[in-house]
């Protein structure tokens, strides 16, 4: 994959991280995910990439772990788990006031083909057939687990982090043989002898230091953990359709679930999943991102109005939940 580093560079120095869509380089936002900003550069150097800015490095032994970390996981998903992954790089530089910002690259995917995008224009039975895909896809990962627990490899199932490949948005539809890419590699979970190989304290700083202590002691060890547990990711999937403002379909989802698992998922033995813990989960996990993301804002209020120091994080605007 070819980058122009010089290009991102540029970026970076004209980029306003609280404004990002007015940075002096016209870029366009992919999409603001609760850990990384996708950008698409616009310069014949970086179109047609998706580039995920990773402001939280500060020395150079991080980067060489999580670049390898990264490319792992990649690989893995790819070569050995059989999950697709868009092509894929990484690149990162020291700017001029000695920060260090990288940026995981990908090939861009149609706005349109994304998951969260897709169930709005898909109807009921190819939302369902979509989740199955999804399932499928996700049971790779416990099989690649159970083959090899010196090497376990976390996932993130919600529907925003699949591609469908080559959707047709004037003929949307999803089918039992419907094709995912999974593309949200930049949080590589992995787990080597059943130790957590990602260092989670790197995504702890965007939030005030002397708050992490809380973030870290309600909820970094159950987010962490949840990643690979396929009960509790096919929950946080299903849970998820709520905040992509398609609650109507969490009864249908449950069902088709439970019917998965029932039969295609039965090896994995999991209990069959309720509505009712399902809101349950949701109304939880909704808590954890809210408290999350105020923390941070007061952090980028702290920094702008008390220490007078640039805040060097992008932080998703308002979400609907
Ligand atoms: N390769 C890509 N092509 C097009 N859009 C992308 C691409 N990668 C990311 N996006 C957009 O950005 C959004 C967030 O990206 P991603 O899921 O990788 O990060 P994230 O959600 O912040 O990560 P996390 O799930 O760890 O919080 C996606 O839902 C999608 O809309
Ligand atoms: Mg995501």
């Amino acid at each position: 994959m070819q980058v122009d580093i010089e290009v991102l560079k540029e970026f970076e120095c004209g980029l306003d991280p609280e404004h990002p869509e007015q940075s002096r380089m016209p870029a366009k936002v992919l999409g603001c995910g609760e850990i990384s900003t996708s950008f698409e550069i616009d310069s014949p150097g970086t179109r047609g990439l998706a580039c995920k800015r990773m402001p939280i490095f500060q020395t150079q032994e991080e980067i060489d772990q999580y670049t390898q970390l990264y490319n792992d996981y990649n690989t893995l998903l790819k070569k050995e788990v059989g999950i697709e992954v868009p092509d894929y790089d990484f690149a990162w530089f020291a700017t001029a006031d000695g920060k260090i910002i990288a940026f995981d690259l990908q090939r861009k995917l149609p706005a349109e083909s994304i998951g969260n995008r897709a169930i709005h224009k898909l109807d009921t039975d190819s939302i369902k057939a979509l989740v199955v895909c999804v399932l499928r896809e996700l049971m790779k990962v416990w099989s690649f687990n159970q083959a090899n627990p010196k090497r376990a490899l976390g996932i993130d199932g919600q529907i925003s982090n699949w591609s469908i490949d080559e959707f047709d948005e004037a003929n949307p539809r999803g089918t039992p043989d419907t094709k995912l890419l999974y593309f949200d590699t930049s949080t590589p979970m992995m787990k080597k002898d059943g130790v957590e190989q990602l260092d989670s304290e790197l995504f702890l700083r965007s939030a005030p230091s002397f708050l992490r202590w809380v973030i870290r002691w309600f909820f970094l060890e159950s987010v962490m953990t949840r990643y690979y547990d396929a009960r509790l990711v096919t929950i946080d999937l299903i849970a998820n359709f709520y905040k992509e403002q398609r609650p109507e379909l969490v009864p249908m989802l449950v069902d088709a679930a439970n019917e998965f698992y029932h039969t295609e998922g039965r090896e994995l033995g999991i209990a069959p999943l309720t509505e009712k813990e399902i809101r349950a989960y949701y109304s939880g996990d909704k808590t954890i991102w809210i408290v999350f993301l105020a923390l941070r804002r007061f952090d980028r209020w702290l920094h702008k109005y008390l220490f007078r120091k640039p805040y060097v994080y992008i932080l998703p605007g308002k979400i609907k939940r």
